[in-house]
């Protein structure tokens, strides 16, 4: 079973995302689960739009804290107020432009499994990381801090997404073999750390209709979240149909 979730990101309209979500609605996923985050805003609309279908859709980030005086916030109550089956946590662009840590992310996962709420977990390296041949350790590192503060049952229902941030929005994909190793060892430091090493991992990073078959083909490969391409309906079921 591949999974295909999209990540709208801060991008959206009311009226742009009626279309788009009509058209997800009519996606034929018999064999793949397909899912959407979309931003808070917009959550009821995805609710109203989605409950006939069997598409899952849920949120882009949830405060690391229950009810109380933090403004600005929106804890995991309130997304069960909306029908979230699924929620993104520890995205890069979180981590770059809001400084969101391994701990954040740990404290996350927690209040979504209080919820019943699927964490998907990001995780990636960055180019420079790359280029210095650190990605092994910079994934280890953001698996075994957030097992080391949750516990390995605290992550036995996650989907894990392995998003090299050099690949993401960029039109450079990583290879099918970039994506073997990465995924292989994220299930080697998975084991390690006592976790389930056959969480379903997901691969972002410039996935298109044209290339989602080859990379979801990938052994240890469970499927696409997906940015740009999942705010068009056309790429969107084309990567869906190539799951
Ligand atoms: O969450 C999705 C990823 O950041 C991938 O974004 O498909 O636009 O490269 P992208």
């Amino acid at each position: 079973m591949k999974w295909v979730i999209g990540n709208w990101k801060s991008n959206g309209a009311w009226s742009q995302n009626e279309a788009l979500l009509v058209a997800l609605k009519a996606l034929v996923c018999e064999n793949t689960r397909v899912g959407v985050c979309v931003p808070f805003p917009y959550l009821a609309q995805a609710q109203r739009m989605l409950q006939e279908s069997k598409v899952l859709w849920g949120a882009q980030n949830v405060s690391p804290f229950g009810p109380g005086a933090y403004t600005g916030e929106v804890h995991a109550e309130m997304l069960c107020d909306f029908g979230c089956r699924l929620t993104i946590v520890g995205h890069s662009e979180r981590r770059q432009y809001f400084g969101e840590t391994n701990a954040q992310i740990a404290e996350k996962i927690q209040r979504l499994n209080a919820v019943a709420i699927t964490p998907i977990w990001c995780v990636g390296e960055t180019l420079e990381e790359r280029e210095r041949g650190a990605w092994q350790d910079v994934l280890r590192q953001q698996i075994v801090e957030v097992v080391e503060i949750v516990g390995a049952a605290a992550v036995e229902n996650v989907l894990i997404a392995y998003e090299p941030v050099w690949a993401i929005g960029t039109g450079r994909n990583a290879t099918p073999e970039d994506v073997a190793a990465a995924h292989g060892w994220l299930r080697t430091v998975l084991s390690e750390v006592g976790a389930r090493s056959d969480l379903p991992i997901l691969y972002g990073g410039s996935v298109k209709g044209g290339n989602a078959a080859e990379l979801f083909t990938v052994e240890g490969c469970d499927g696409g979240l997906i940015g740009g391409a999942s705010l068009s309906a056309m790429e969107f079921a084309a990567i869906v149909a190539a799951a």
